[in-house]
């Protein structure tokens, strides 16, 4: 059987990801008003089992990823490493060639990015991350449908990421090479994004000083948790980061048809406030909902169905 990894969106490419997309938007215009568990008509992935590997926590990725299976025909198996012999000290590499043998496909959150790759290189079926210390590719496939989906072509748009510099906008730098838009980020200082995640952007991606600075005439702004998971809660860091609160003022120095858009879960109060996230130019709910449907489409990429 031919498969590929999706470890993150460089795997793919620009010519992958469009694909994808164009994929996902059309699966999803053909099953408006389905029950959310009924299969797609061609059910492309029919008998196939998506393993779950958890050793965070999710909601978002860990629903998504189940019901994108169901609707493309197959059905997955949450593994919380809490509960399993990985959480006992069994290797990743083992785990891989054990799970290879009862699932088609692994999916795997996890902490340190090397343990995604162990995965894949001792898996023989196809490896996909659903968030590392490093990347989430799955995540920002969905923002990127998205975006295109409320009729901003991703080509030439400006993009203004808030707070800290971690893995969501690891892959947003990534993303901007590939997708060929520019991100600007304004971090502070401490908890800037590392050389290489910006070297990733291949010169569209860049770090400003000021919050102000980075939204200016921005099409997109994107903020996520100033505490990722795995990270200590530490007043200093919270203390460091007010200055980069999305809140209508800020909104308000963006293109007036700019939308918001955040991960999730979100801290209301923190990095964004209760105004911008239920105001009109916030995308969150179409965004988490997008999850799955973006996904549909990374799992059809790995089987070699799509690109
Ligand atoms: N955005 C996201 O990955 O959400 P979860 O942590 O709930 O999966
Ligand atoms: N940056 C966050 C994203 C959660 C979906 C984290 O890693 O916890």
């Amino acid at each position: 059987m031919s498969y590929r990894h999706f470890l993150d969106l460089s795997d793919a490419g620009g010519d992958g990801i469009a694909a994808m997309i164009a994929d996902a938007l059309d699966r999803k215009a053909l099953r408006q008003g389905w029950p959310k568990g009924k299969a797609d008509a061609d059910a492309p992935l029919a008998g196939h089992v998506l393993g779950m590997v958890f050793e965070k926590n999710s909601t978002r990725t860990r629903v998504s990823y189940d019901m994108a299976m169901r609707q493309l025909g197959g059905s997955s198996i949450v593994l919380d490493a809490g509960t399993t012999q990985l959480g006992r000290g069994e290797t990743i590499a083992d785990t891989a060639r054990v799970l290879s043998g009862y699932c088609d496909a692994i999916m795997i959150r996890t902490d340190d990015h090397a343990k995604i790759e162990q995965m894949a290189e001792y898996a023989s079926v196809p490896v996909i991350n659903g968030l590392t210390d490093a990347s989430h590719p799955s995540q920002i496939m969905a923002d990127l449908l998205t975006v295109i989906e409320a009729g901003k072509p991703l080509p030439g748009l400006k993009w203004a990421w808030l707070g800290d510099g971690n893995n969501v906008l690891a892959s947003i730098m990534e993303a901007a090479a590939l997708m060929h838009f520019d991100v600007v980020a304004a971090c502070p200082q401490g908890f800037m994004p590392s050389e290489s995640d910006v070297a990733r952007g291949q010169g569209r991606a860049r770090v400003v000083g000021t919050a102000a600075e980075a939204v200016e005439g921005a099409d997109v702004v994107v903020t996520d948790t100033w505490i990722s998971m795995g990270q200590e809660h530490a007043e200093t860091k919270l203390k460091a980061m007010w200055p980069y609160q999305v809140d209508e003022t800020l909104m308000g120095k963006a293109r007036a048809d700019a939308v918001f858009m955040h991960c999730l879960p979100a801290h209301r109060g923190e990095e964004v406030t209760d105004a911008v996230m239920d105001g009109p130019q916030s995308l969150i709910w179409k965004e988490a909902e997008n999850r799955m449907h973006a996904q549909k489409s990374i799992l059809r990429w790995c089987f070699g169905q799509i690109g």
